[in-house]
């Protein structure tokens, strides 16, 4: 069985919403999975996953939160992720999705393999939902 693990930050719930459908997606396709706040995760016990799924939303100017997600990114980046399959998800208002996209590269030029990513205007709706659930399910197929 693979095992999924989902990591977000979440303000106001927005991206917590997407995390945890993300997580029923991936869990009805038959994986393991565990849903952590990045709080309460370790880079070790993230990486140990099949498939990984990191959620934050737009924070700052078109940044990562800085007290929690981007250390942790950094943390994973510092142990290494060259090859390893990554979903990035996450909520966001006025912006145009830049965080999104610097973020992507970002994992990129350190050679995880990008499953997908998923932005989502503010709240989640079933239709946003049901794409939260899409990307669970192509990550418990890694
Ligand atoms: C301090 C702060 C900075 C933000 N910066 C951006 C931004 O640069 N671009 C953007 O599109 N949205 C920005 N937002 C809006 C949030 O991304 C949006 O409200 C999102 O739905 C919050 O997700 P959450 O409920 O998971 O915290 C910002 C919100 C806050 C509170």
């Amino acid at each position: 069985m693979k095992q999924v693990t989902v990591v977000y930050w979440s303000g106001t719930g927005n991206t917590e919403l997407m995390a945890k459908a993300v997580a029923e997606g991936a869990k009805s396709a038959g994986a393991t999975v565990k849903l952590l706040s990045v709080e309460d995760a370790s880079p070790e016990e993230v990486l140990a996953a099949d498939a990984i799924a990191l959620g934050c939303p737009a924070m700052g100017d078109e940044v990562l939160e800085e007290s929690f997600m981007d250390p942790f990114v950094e943390a994973l980046e510092g142990q290494g992720i060259e090859g390893a399959a990554l979903a990035l998800f996450g909520s966001y208002d006025w912006g145009d999705g830049r965080w999104m996209r610097e973020w992507e590269e970002r994992i990129t030029e350190h050679k995880a393999k990008v499953v997908g990513t998923l932005i989502i205007h503010n709240t989640p709706d079933e239709e946003g939902l049901a794409e939260c659930r899409t990307l669970g399910e192509k990550l418990a197929a890694q």
